[in-house]
């Protein structure tokens, strides 16, 4: 069965807005364990754009499920992962412009200094996943640098637009599930996943958990509107 992790950042992006309490990503996190997310995912940015470090101390106490921290491997994010002890910690690549993340580790470029960091979180018991693109030699990369898991990049999946292109990257990332469940590697998938294009990829091979953020927290912010309107409504 695949599973859904719930990326809460987006909550935490809203309450950014206006800099004060609402709304609360610890709340959204309660409400989707509730409703069946089996992992909570956030991503502690280096510069704190969404998540702040309140919240990933916090999270770790309440989430009941799992806990998986996304972040870059940094010096001073690793201290906070390894101070945090989340369930999981998923690495991924981080620039100050981008509006989210946008391609896979270069796991190969890195090997020695990704080796260093999970060795770290290997030490304090934290599994670890790589964000890859769906590429075979980045799977194989992952797995010799001593990762748990690997997160396949689903964004060119989701931006393909044509039936051909959509088939085409719907064919990575089934050959590199083969591959990574050869190796034995743990399989996730996110990025861009939504209410339309989600089915193939749950269907993947030994798909074990989806993790989805902006399509779960768009279509949150539609569907309560009518609620929360009527309520005001009401006050008036
Ligand atoms: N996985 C990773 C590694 C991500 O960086 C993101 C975006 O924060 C997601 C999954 C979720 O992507 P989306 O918000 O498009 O569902």
């Amino acid at each position: 069965m695949t599973t859904l992790g719930v990326n809460i950042d987006h909550i935490a992006t809203i309450r950014q807005a206006r800099g004060g309490h609402d709304p609360d990503p610890l709340q959204a996190a309660v409400l989707a364990e509730l409703a069946g997310a089996l992992g909570i995912t956030a991503h502690l940015r280096e510069d704190r754009r969404h998540i702040q470090d309140r919240d990933i101390y916090l999270l770790k106490q309440i989430v009941t499920t799992h806990l998986n921290m996304e972040m870059a491997p940094t010096q001073e994010i690793i201290k906070i992962a390894v101070d945090v002890l989340p369930y999981m910690v998923t690495l991924v690549p981080e620039h100050r412009q981008e509006l989210t993340t946008e391609g896979g580790l270069a796991v190969r470029e890195k090997e020695r200094d990704l080796a260093k960091a999970i060795e770290t979180f290997r030490d304090h018991k934290i599994l670890v996943s790589l964000f890859i693109d769906p590429d075979i030699n980045e799977i194989k990369a992952a797995k010799r640098v001593g990762a748990t898991h690997v997160e396949l990049h689903t964004g060119y999946y989701s931006n393909a637009t044509d039936p051909l292109s959509v088939a085409e990257e719907l064919g990575k990332l089934k050959d590199c599930a083969l591959v990574a469940n050869k190796y034995g590697l743990n399989l996730n998938a996110g990025h861009g996943l939504n209410y339309l294009n989600v089915g193939p990829v749950a269907e993947i091979d030994g798909m074990q958990e989806l993790n989805i953020g902006h399509a779960i927290v768009a279509r949150s912010s539609l569907i309560g509107m009518e609620a929360a309107v009527r309520d005001m409504v009401a006050l008036l």
